[in-house]
């Protein structure tokens, strides 16, 4: 019978993918930014989505983005909102945006530069 052997294949296939995509949950962009901010700016911080192209988003790969904004400055747009960025001040703490901002944003920045 085939299906003994493709069975714990998939299986098998299915834990390691689950544990790549863990694993990258971890890492770059975090947890937090896939839920709150990837739906605008993109799982890759190019804001090539639906939504981030209607809004036009910034592309957050941009290394002259990167270089024009301070630290402050970008805490300050996710804590109180943009044009239409939405403001994040109530809903995260300061802790977190200041993560999304050195980690998640910051670190497009740098991907691109490698
Ligand atoms: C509803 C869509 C939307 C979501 C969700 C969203 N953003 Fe934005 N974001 C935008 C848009 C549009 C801009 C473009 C600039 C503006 O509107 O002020 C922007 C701009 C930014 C900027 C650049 C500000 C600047 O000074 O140019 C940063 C940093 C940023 N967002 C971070 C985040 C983070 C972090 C999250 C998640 C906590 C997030 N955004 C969630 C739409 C979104």
């Amino acid at each position: 019978m085939k299906i003994g052997r493709t069975l714990p294949a998939l299986v098998f296939g299915g834990l390691v993918s689950f544990g790549l995509v863990l694993y990258a949950t971890e890492d770059h962009p975090s947890a937090l930014f896939k839920e709150y901010c990837a739906k605008c700016h993109g799982e890759d911080g190019t804001a090539n989505t639906p939504k981030g192209k209607q809004l036009m988003a910034q592309d957050m790969t941009d290394p002259e983005f990167q270089a024009e904004k301070s630290d402050a400055d970008l805490i300050k747009v996710v804590t109180n909102g943009g044009e239409d960025m939405p403001p994040f001040g109530k809903k995260l703490t300061k802790e977190q945006i200041e993560g999304l901002v050195k980690n998640d944003v910051r670190g497009f920045g740098k991907k691109k530069a490698k």
